[in-house]
């Protein structure tokens, strides 16, 4: 499938994913929605793609939905273009492949939501983060009034939802709705780096353990741990573990090799 709205690389085991509708700051419409779909279910049988960076072309990592579309729906296609939205977030927030919101300037409406499905959020200071779906007379339908109060709380994702009220890279890090924030300039070399950290730990254990956070954040705590050990052994099995403690024991860098 050749991409009209989103640009595809591979480098060094990062495959880097962006939305590019900038004349309409990365607005999603159905087109950029299968396009993410396909590049995402591609990048996840891609043993070249290890993990994967996320980010918008030009002022906007995505700025909402668009609401052209959106006016245009009733509330049989609305149902159909939210189902399809929130599978494509599914997928990527459970893709086997750790996935790093680079948010660089716009992350409103269905572009915060696309952001809060990736696993690690780095934001640009200039980034400005919403939902201002009340604005135009509707609810978040991406996973928003899910996904938010799990990030921030439900008082500060009501606040935020309710209020409509856009936030900057500084205060959205302060809520913990992004991970880190950094000058503009900085943006794609510290999400490089993070990236090129993460390839460098024991893949399997990386796997497990955003697999082990994912499927135990929200069940009881008691469950969530059992989980854990279940996860915990399974990785006990690997050739990765016995190399990253005998390398630690010899005073050697490790060399895992994803076994
Ligand atoms: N859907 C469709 N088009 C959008 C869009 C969206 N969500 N967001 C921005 N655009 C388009 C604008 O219509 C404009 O197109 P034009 O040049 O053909 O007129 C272009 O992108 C640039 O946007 P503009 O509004 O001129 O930029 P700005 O810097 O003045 O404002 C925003 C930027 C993000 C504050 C403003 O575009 C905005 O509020 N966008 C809507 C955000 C939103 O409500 N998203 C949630 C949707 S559910």
């Amino acid at each position: 499938m050749g991409y009209n709205c989103i640009k595809f690389d591979k480098k060094d085991k990062i495959g880097y994913v962006t939305v590019n509708r900038p004349d309409a700051l990365n607005a999603l419409n159905l087109e950029v929605i299968n396009e993410l779909t396909d590049v995402f279910t591609k990048i996840s049988t891609d043993d070249e793609v290890q993990i994967v960076i996320l980010t918008g072309e030009g002022r906007a990592f995505v700025a909402g939905a668009d609401i052209g579309w959106l006016r245009s729906l009733d509330p049989i296609s609305g149902r159909t273009m939210g189902m399809k939205a929130q599978a494509m977030m599914d997928l990527i927030e459970n893709l086997d492949k750790i996935v790093i919101a680079a948010v660089n300037g716009f992350a409103l409406g269905g572009g915060n939501e696309l952001a809060m499905a990736c696993d690690i959020r780095i934001a640009s200071d200039k980034a400005k983060f919403g939902q201002p779906e009340v604005n135009l007379g509707i609810i978040p339908c991406f996973g928003g009034t899910q996904r938010l109060p799990r990030l921030v709380g439900t008082g500060m994702a009501k606040y935020l939802i309710c209020s409509a009220e856009m936030i900057d890279g500084n205060e959205a890090f302060r809520i913990g709705l992004a991970d880190r924030v950094v000058p503009a300039e900085e943006l794609m070399t510290t999400v490089e780096n993070l990236a090129k950290t993460i390839l460098s730990k024991a893949p399997i254990a990386v796997k497990m353990a955003k697999a082990s956070i994912n499927n135990g954040v929200n069940l009881d705590l008691r469950s969530g741990c059992q989980l854990e050990i279940e996860c915990y052994v399974s990785n006990l099995c690997t050739e990765d573990r016995i190399e990253g403690m005998t390398a630690f024991l010899e005073k050697r860098p490790s060399q895992f090799k994803n076994k």
